[in-house]
């Protein structure tokens, strides 16, 4: 019988993906290599350059999304982040896959007037629009003639930070919002060069008022996506519990199944200790494709962060609901968050695994990837609120990190998958029996 993917070895996995077409070989030699940054790129990419720290890069393969299927790489520390990924894509797969739309892909800057002196400032910046488009077009040609550049322009008045009057001041600000089409790039630079030349002119136009700064903003909410999937509820029932099931009763569990999950869900819509916790699970899918793809983490984090609290409360990024389309139970998923994915640019192309990472997903640009991104942010959250309203979180979480707490006794080799798999089956998993684990198979092995 054919092995399924997660039991081929690294190797196998990659010349599967390559004979797929998915991984061209040059991709295939630099996921390879067994060593990261050759040292001369690693003290370029950062001051004080001291060492490299190496994290695994795995693939949830089969994320159905808008009837394509995609690959999809994740880097990360965490045991059971990618089986759960896959686990929830398996199940969306099954049901026909995500549908994914990206109305937008704009990215924003700021530039901001402090302690304006004249009350009508904004009003007197929004009557120089057209002298601020012709400045933020001369500043950045190039995007001009990629098909990108300022596409709106925004005056907002906004109040001081303590009204009765702080230290720094009681006038508050004038922010100018740009919206900017960057094209596939992430566009701090584009939009950062493109805000001090808006600035300038601003300082020229109105010589008394004092401009702050004038920088991207990772409040990417001009690349908002919008990621759904409608699944039978039959879907979310483990194997394990189906056996020996059928009929009314496997479709109750199914139902009722659903319904824990839309209670998971409705539980982070209204309380912020388990939406932080709901948030992280699809940010694990979310954070760790961006890090595979060499994209700015941190700028995904912060947004995403923010609009789950955009309407003043910190809610869960995902709602899952029951429904009852044709009679029968249907779990409803839908997200949006804004993912300013770039799929050119920043440091993507000095990171050549990271490159070759974005080629496995194969997408034609930015928004594409932002929506298989996306899809697999909610993926990774079904698989999360499916376990824990089912087994719990621990019985999948342990058998995953079984192996890295051999690891972390000193397990090397193929003492890793021994001593996991006895952790597997031991009474307490923690790093005392790992230690006693190791020692036996170590004994075992003649090794003393
Ligand atoms: C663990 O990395 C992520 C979860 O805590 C997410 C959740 O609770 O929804 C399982």
């Amino acid at each position: 019988m054919s092995r399924r993917f997660y039991e081929l070895s690294p190797a196998e996995r990659r010349e599967q993906m390559v004979a797929e077409g998915r991984l061209t070989p040059e991709a295939d030699e630099l996921l390879a290599a067994p060593v990261g940054l050759d040292p001369h790129t690693a003290s370029r990419l950062v001051e004080n350059q001291v060492g490299q720290l190496h994290l695994p890069i795995g693939v949830v393969p089969g994320v159905l999304v808008n009837g394509r299927t995609y690959t999809v790489p994740l880097c990360t520390e965490e045991a059971s982040v990618v089986a759960a990924a896959a686990n929830g894509a398996r199940i969306v797969r099954m049901a026909g896959g995500f549908t994914a739309v990206t109305p937008t892909r704009l990215m924003t800057g700021q530039v901001v007037v402090a302690e304006p002196r004249d009350p009508r400032l904004a009003e007197r910046i929004g009557q120089c629009r057209e002298e601020l488009f012709a400045a933020a077009a001369q500043a950045h040609p190039s995007i001009i003639a990629r098909g990108g550049g300022l596409r709106d322009l925004r005056v907002r008045d906004l109040p001081p930070a303590d009204p009765a009057g702080g230290a720094a001041g009681t006038r508050g600000f004038v922010s100018v919002d740009l919206s900017v089409d960057v094209r596939d790039a992430m566009g701090a630079n584009i939009i950062d060069t493109i805000g001090e030349a808006v600035a300038a002119v601003l300082r020229e136009r109105f010589p008394d008022e004092e401009v702050l700064m004038a920088i991207i903003s990772n409040y990417a909410v001009g690349s908002l996506v919008e990621v759904s999937c409608d699944l039978p509820a039959a879907l979310l029932v483990p194997a394990r519990a189906a056996r020996g099931l059928e009929g009314e009763e496997l479709a109750g569990l199914a139902e009722r199944t659903a319904r824990r999950i839309a209670l998971a869900s409705d539980l982070a819509q209204v309380d912020t200790t388990r939406a932080v916790t709901h948030n992280k699970g699809v940010m694990n899918g979310v954070h760790a494709a961006a890090l595979a793809i060499g994209n700015d983490t941190r700028a995904v984090e912060a947004g995403c962060h923010a609009w789950a609290a955009r309407d003043g409360r910190y809610r869960g990024l995902s709602q899952w609901s029951l429904t009852r389309p044709q009679g029968a139970a249907v779990l409803h998923g839908q997200m949006s968050v804004p993912l300013p994915l770039a799929s050119v640019g920043g440091t993507i192309h000095a990171l050549a695994q990271a490159e070759a990472a974005l080629g496995l997903i194969g997408a034609e640009d930015a928004a594409e990837v932002a929506r298989v991104v996306a899809a697999v942010g909610l993926a990774q959250n079904l698989a999360a609120l499916r376990a824990l309203v089912t087994d719990g979180i621990q019985k999948g979480h342990m058998s995953m990190h079984s192996r890295a707490l051999a690891i972390t006794v000193g397990a090397r080799g193929e003492q890793i998958e021994q001593v996991a798999e006895l952790l597997r089956s031991a009474e307490r998993m923690n790093q005392d029996t790992a230690r006693r684990l190791l020692a036996q198979v170590r004994a075992a092995a003649g090794e003393g």
